[in-house]
């Protein structure tokens, strides 16, 4: 476990020998916050960082106060925020092409941006469970839509990194997906907290399978699923209502004493975007692996439904089985394709 010291001893020696592109879905605030403002301390401001999110002061306040690259030093360098509502795909379809037409190339994706809640269950207007909208549909579609620019810095010897910050780590055997509830939409939606926590949960093995299957599909990337830990951000909170508020607001008191802070956990989860090379990686919050597997050629995936096993392979925390990841990604395909 690299303490806090070891991951920033480790970070400042990420000199790549190119200019990055960095793309953050999330960096207005928390931990994407903390990941954008260290990445471009470490590289001095000489990177072209995209901020994906809702709220431009926020992000133009953030790149405001990033270093910038002396005048005569490189002109290479840009720093800019792209406006998206993850909530519908559209919208990041529509951000994807945006970004498209400003990079040929994205060295790291980094996916942070998140909700939670124990009482909202709507369903968004393309018919999608809001909660998994937002902390899983979303990533899948940013994924698949920049991947091509991923590819094409791995084809020019660059690093090629995608990571989810989630929930890692949290799959067993005891809990398999349920496949016939996939989208946490074909089962009766009764009971708010029941379904929200089903949502919640189902987020983090289906972003395990999704890593899977890129992983599988494009050996020569990495794709790390990565849990933060209790982070102290705007995100850490219980929304309990009625009978419940007063044990929603004794759980938010104590909360951000058992957290760290988000500059903290951004070191961490630095550490684990600049190693490991290749494959599919499940981490800690300190950024350890806890499993991972490289592949040599691209797999397709058959039709075991073993929980915490990639192709044969025994994944500790791993959520998802071969037929898992399979049948999540019909399903993904089918509801995020655009209309
Ligand atoms: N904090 C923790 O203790 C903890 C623990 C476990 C897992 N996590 C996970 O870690 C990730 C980061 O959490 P955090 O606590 O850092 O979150 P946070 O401080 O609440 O920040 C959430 C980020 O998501 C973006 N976002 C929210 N709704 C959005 C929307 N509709 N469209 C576009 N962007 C949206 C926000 O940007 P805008 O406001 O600009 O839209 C913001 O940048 C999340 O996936 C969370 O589930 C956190």
């Amino acid at each position: 476990m690299p303490i806090p010291a070891d991951a920033k001893a480790s970070n400042a020696l990420f000199h790549p020998f190119y200019v990055p592109v960095a793309v953050f879905i999330g960096g207005t605030s928390g931990v994407g916050q903390g990941m954008v403002e260290a990445f471009a301390r470490y590289v001095k401001g000489r990177a072209h960082i995209i901020i994906v999110g809702r709220n431009e002061y926020a992000a133009s306040e953030i790149i405001g106060h990033f270093p910038k690259p002396a005048a005569g030093e490189t002109s290479d360098w840009t720093h800019e925020f792209v406006p998206c509502d993850v909530s519908l795909m559209a919208n990041v379809r529509a951000a994807c092409a945006l970004i498209r037409t400003k990079v040929e190339r994205v060295n790291f994706l980094v996916l942070t941006a998140g909700y939670s809640s124990l009482v909202s269950t709507a369903l968004t207007s393309e018919g999608l469970d809001l909660l998994l909208a937002m902390r899983y549909y979303y990533r899948f579609v940013f994924i698949q839509e920049l991947l091509p620019l991923v590819q094409a810095a791995q084809a020019l010897g660059q690093d090629a990194k995608v990571m989810s910050v989630l929930g890692a780590g949290l799959g067993s055997p005891k809990r398999p997906i349920d496949l016939d509830n996939l989208g946490n939409t074909v089962k009766e939606r009764s009971g708010r907290i029941r379904v929200a926590i089903r949502s919640m949960m189902q987020a983090w093995g289906y972003t395990d399978a999704m890593m899977a299957h890129f992983a599988t599909r494009n050996p020569a990337i990495a794709f790390t699923h990565i849990h933060p830990g209790a982070v102290h951000t705007p995100g850490l909170r219980i929304d309990l209502d009625g009978l419940l508020t007063p044990l929603s607001w004794l759980i938010n008191l104590i909360l951000p004493w058992l957290s760290v802070s988000q500059d903290q956990a951004a070191e961490h989860m630095l550490y684990a975007l600049f190693t490991g090379e290749r494959g599919l990686f499940i981490r800690d919050r300190y950024g350890d692996v806890i499993s991972s597997l490289e592949f040599e050629a691209p797999v397709d995936l058959r039709d075991s439904n073993e929980t915490s096993v990639l192709n044969g392979v025994p994944m500790t925390g791993y959520g998802a089985s071969d037929l898992g990841v399979r049948r999540i990604m019909e399903q993904t395909e089918a509801v995020t394709r655009a209309q």
